[in-house]
């Protein structure tokens, strides 16, 4: 059977990568936890974007015992912005594990690193190869285009099947060189073999044994079956304020934004007189209400489309008494303490 790269192609890949290879913080440590860090917040989010995140976040858990240990809040606001804030939460499961389980110190195997809590199959391999240069496989999106394409398949790569023939396809000729060709794969799907646009097949190290490139098909491959279309929740946000305090309330533990503070928002648009009544029925006292601009806000299976109030209230008011779970809070402290959910920056912009 022949193999997904042949001995010469994984070479030619390895001798690409040195010579094409961006500069990137995490490249310049084999720390199994920054690596961590580094692989979580690349998962969802671009390498420019990720950049600053990475050095804040370290310089503040410089280690894994930091991370275990860091209050939520503040994690909460190392992470305001990136979204998916799950995946911090599970990066300080596992950093609890770690030190319960481990002696504070990265499990260095494949196996025990798929047991900490966010750290699946690609994580884990990327981890383990890229940090313990072991044989393992490291297959995400990019990699997977890279290998649907080279491979020439049909396979729908949304479906866990096919990501698992490509992981046991990668595993059987992951060189000795593990962490490299983990990244060489990586960086070609992110800068040559890219998604979209035109792939750079001219610049292409595998070229000459990609099926795609050969058969004209790079535009047709990756088959992806399309998505289910996300749902759309009309939501009315309120900008409630008395000059110097503004009105936040926290989320609900479980499910979308989970625990993250947010402008207090409500299902359904209400027009002027309803959000009135609304605001009342909550203990405030508008003194005016004011249209703010529409925004809209994407997330994996929701689109918010959001109409907004802006509201002033008196500087005496102080009639929530804890009622309604919300907060006022000095302007001050609510950029410097309470991460707010990307989602609402089209009106968090106005304090
Ligand atoms: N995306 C996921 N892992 C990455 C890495 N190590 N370098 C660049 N982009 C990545």
């Amino acid at each position: 059977m022949n193999e997904i790269l042949s001995p010469n192609a994984v070479r030619t890949l390895l001798l690409w990568y040195q010579q094409n290879k961006r500069d990137l913080p995490w490249r310049h440590t084999s720390d199994p936890y920054k690596i961590w860090i580094s692989e979580i917040m690349l998962q969802q989010t671009r390498v420019e974007a990720v950049k600053p995140y990475y050095a804040r976040f370290l310089k503040s858990c410089p280690d894994v015992r930091a991370l275990a240990e860091i209050p939520e809040e503040k994690l909460m606001k190392l992470w305001e912005g990136l979204g998916y804030y799950s995946r911090a939460r599970n990066l300080q499961k596992a950093a609890r594990a770690v030190v319960e389980e481990h002696g504070g110190v990265m499990p260095a195997t494949y196996e025990a690193l798929l047991k900490l809590p966010g750290i699946g199959e690609y994580t884990a391999g990327a981890i383990a190869s890229i940090a313990y240069g072991l044989r393992a496989p490291a297959v995400d999106g990019n990699v997977l285009r890279v290998l649907a394409r080279v491979s020439g398949t049909d396979a729908d790569i949304t479906l866990p099947e096919t990501k698992k023939h490509f992981r046991e396809a990668l595993a059987r000729v992951v060189p000795e060189a593990a962490g490299d060709f983990t990244q060489s794969l990586i960086e070609l799907g992110a800068t040559v073999c890219a998604p979209n646009r035109e792939p750079m097949c001219q610049s292409c190290p595998l070229r000459d044994c990609c099926a795609a490139y050969r058969e004209g098909r790079t535009d047709e491959i990756p088959v992806r079956a399309p998505k289910k279309p996300r749902r759309i929740e009309e939501r009315t946000v309120f900008l409630i304020r008395d000059g110097d305090r503004t009105a936040l309330s926290k989320r609900p533990q479980k499910g979308l934004l989970s625990g993250l503070y947010e402008l207090p928002n409500i299902l359904g648009h209400l027009g002027e007189a309803e959000a009135l009544a609304h605001l009342r029925s909550l203990g405030f006292e508008p003194l005016r209400i004011q249209k703010l601009e529409n925004a809209k806000h994407v997330f994996t299976h929701i689109e918010w489309h959001m109409i907004a109030y802006d509201v002033r209230i008196t500087p005496e008011f102080d009639g929530l008494h804890g009622r309604s779970g919300m907060l006022l809070i000095p302007n001050g402290e609510l950029h410097q303490s309470y991460a707010i959910p990307s989602a609402f920056g089209a009106y968090v912009k106005y304090l």
